[in-house]
C-alpha cells in the first residue's frame, strides 16, 4: 500500500525510516517532511492543517494508510475528515484526541475511572483568582499546567509559592500561551523516575512498544526549563516487566474501556507518560500520538512489520499482531538543539558533518528542525535541530551510549547545544 506520513519533525523522519522497511508499503509519502525525510520518502508541500489538501492528495496517490505526527492537526479533527470520506488513517478522532488536548478533561476522566494520577484541582477562567488561593495552600513543589496543547511548554514544577503565582499570571497571559492557559490545573508533585509508553491499539486491543526515558529539562542532570525533550533512551530498564503489567492492567486497559464506554473509542497510538513513584506507576500526561523523541528510539526497536501494525489498529485487527518480544537491542537518541532553545532561537545556521555521523555503524541521524537550501547544504530551521540515535542489537547500555555521543562529536552548528547525560540513568 502507498502510506502517507503527517508532520515534518524528527518523529515523523523516525517513522518514515522505519515505515520504509515493511514489505507492505509501495509508495511512501511525507507532508511536509523535512530534508531527513526526503531520504526514504516523497515529501509533498501540504501543511498538517490543510485537511482539504491531504484528503485530496490521498485520493489521487491512492493512499491505503495516513500516520499522524503531530497532536494539533488530530485535535482538529482529522481523522474524522479522512474517516468521513472512507479512508484509512492511524490517530484518535478528535473527541479521543481531547485525552491530550485538555488536562482538565484528562484529569477529571482519571477520577471517574479510578487511574492512578496526581492529586489535582481545575480552574476554569470564571475561577482564575482562585488559583492564586489555591497554590498558596499547596506543599512545595507545587505543579502548574495549562490546560490546553502548549507544545510541551506549558508545565511549570515550582519550587516556591512565588513561582508558582508567576506560572499562573504567565498562562493566564494570552500573548504568551493564547488560549491554552486560561483553565488552570494545578496537581500535586509526583516523585520517582519519568517513563513513557506507547500503546499501539485499535481502542480495544493493544501493543505496546519498548518503555523510554525522555530527558525532558534542557540542562545536563535535569536542570534548566522544560523543553519538547532533549533526548530519549529504549528500553528503560527502570520499567520492568513486572511494573510494565502493572502499568497495562491498572492505566492502559481501564483508559481504553474507560474511553470506548464515553464514546470516545481510541484508536491509534496511546502514549502514556508515567512517574514510577513508591505507590506505584501514576499517569503525568496522556498524549494522542507519538512522542517526539522517544519514538526516535522505541520505533527501531520493534521487531515487526510496523505497517501491518498500524494498519491492523486503523482496522480493529490488533489482536492479529503478535506481541513481538524485546531482544537485546538498545536506542540511544541525542538531541541537538540551536542556541536557547527552548527559548527563541537563532536559526539559519549550516550543520557539518551529517554524512559523517550517519555513515558510523548503528547510527540514524533524524532530522527535525532543519532546511535544504538551494545549493544543498543543510541548515537549522528550528529549536530542536537533529536527534542522532545510536541503535545496537546487543551489548551494554554504555556502548549505545558512547555509540551516539561519538556520532554528536561529528557534528557541528554555530550555538548547538546538547545535553551530556542521555541515557546515563539506564546505567
Ligand atoms: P507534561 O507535559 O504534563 O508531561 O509535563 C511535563 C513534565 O513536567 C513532565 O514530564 C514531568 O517531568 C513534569 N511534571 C508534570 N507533572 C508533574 C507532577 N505532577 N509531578 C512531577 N513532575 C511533573
Ligand atoms: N517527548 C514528549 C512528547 O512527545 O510529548
Amino acid at each position: 500500500m502507498n502510506v502517507l506520513i503527517v508532520g515534518s519533525g524528527g518523529r515523523e523522519h523516525a517513522l518514515a525510516w522505519k515505515l520504509r522497511q515493511s514489505a507492505s508499503v509501495e509508495k511512501l509519502y511525507c507532508a511536509p517532511g523535512n530534508p531527513g525525510t526526503e531520504a526514504v520518502a516523497t515529501n509533498v508541500a501540504l501543511r498538517p492543517g490543510d485537511k482539504a489538501g491531504l484528503i485530496a492528495f490521498a485520493r489521487k496517490e491512492k493512499i491505503g494508510l495516513t500516520v499522524i505526527g503531530p497532536e494539533q492537526p488530530l485535535a482538529d479533527g482529522i481523522v474524522d475528515a479522512f474517516e468521513r470520506e472512507g479512508l484509512r488513517i492511524f490517530g484518535p478522532t478528535r473527541r479521543a484526541a481531547e485525552l491530550e488536548g485538555s488536562k482538565a478533561f484528562a484529569k477529571d476522566f482519571m477520577r471517574r475511572h479510578r487511574i492512578p494520577t496526581a492529586a489535582y484541582a481545575i480552574f476554569p477562567p470564571a475561577r482564575a483568582a482562585d488559583a492564586v488561593a489555591y497554590s498558596a495552600s499547596c506543599a512545595l513543589p507545587v505543579v502548574v499546567k495549562a490546560d490546553g496543547l502548549a507544545a510541551g511548554k506549558g508545565v511549570f514544577v515550582c519550587p516556591t509559592r512565588e513561582e508558582a503565582l508567576l506560572a499562573i499570571a504567565a498562562l493566564n497571559d494570552t500573548s504568551q500561551f493564547g488560549d491554552a492557559g486560561k483553565t488552570i490545573v494545578i496537581e500535586e508533585f509526583l516523585e520517582g523516575e519519568e517513563a513513557s509508553v506507547f500503546a499501539v491499539t485499535d481502542g480495544e486491543g493493544f501493543v505496546t512498544l519498548a518503555p523510554a526515558q525522555d530527558h525532558k529539562r534542557a540542562l545536563d542532570g535535569d536542570a534548566g526549563k522544560n523543553t519538547g525533550g532533549m533526548g530519549a533512551y529504549a528500553p528503560a530498564p527502570c520499567v520492568t516487566p513486572a511494573v510494565l503489567q502493572q502499568v497495562r492492567k491498572e492505566i492502559i486497559v481501564p483508559t481504553l474501556t474507560g474511553m470506548a464506554s464515553e464514546g470516545r473509542l481510541f484508536r491509534g497510538c496511546l502514549y502514556v507518560g508515567l512517574m514510577l513513584t513508591p505507590s506505584g506507576p501514576k499517569v503525568v500526561e496522556y498524549n494522542c500520538r507519538f512522542g517526539d523523541p522517544e519514538t526516535q528510539v522505541v520505533v527501531p526497536l520493534y521487531d515487526g512489520d510496523f505497517a501491518a501494525l498500524l494498519r491492523a489498529a486503523c482496522e480493529g485487527k490488533i489482536d492479529e499482531v503478535k506481541e513481538v518480544p524485546l531482544t537485546r537491542s538498545s536506542a540511544v537518541c541525542v538531541v541537538l538543539a540551536s542556541e536557547g532553545y527552548p527559548d527563541a532561537s537563532p536559526l539559519g545556521k549550516t550543520i557539518s558533518g551529517l554524512d559523517r555521523a550517519a555513515a558510523l555503524p548503528g547510527v540514524v541521524v533524524f532530522h527535525a528542525g532543519t532546511r535544504r537550501e538551494e545549493n544543498g547544504t543543510i541548515v537549522t530551521a528550528g529549536g530542536r535541530v537533529l536527534g542522532v540515535t545510536a541503535v545496537k542489537d546487543d551489548g551494554p547500555f554504555s556502548g549505545t551510549i558512547h555509540a551516539a555521543y561519538e556520532a554528536v562529536e561529528c557534528i557541528g552548528f554555530e550555538g548547538m547545544h546538547f545535553r551530556h547525560d542521555i541515557g546515563k540513568r539506564a546505567l
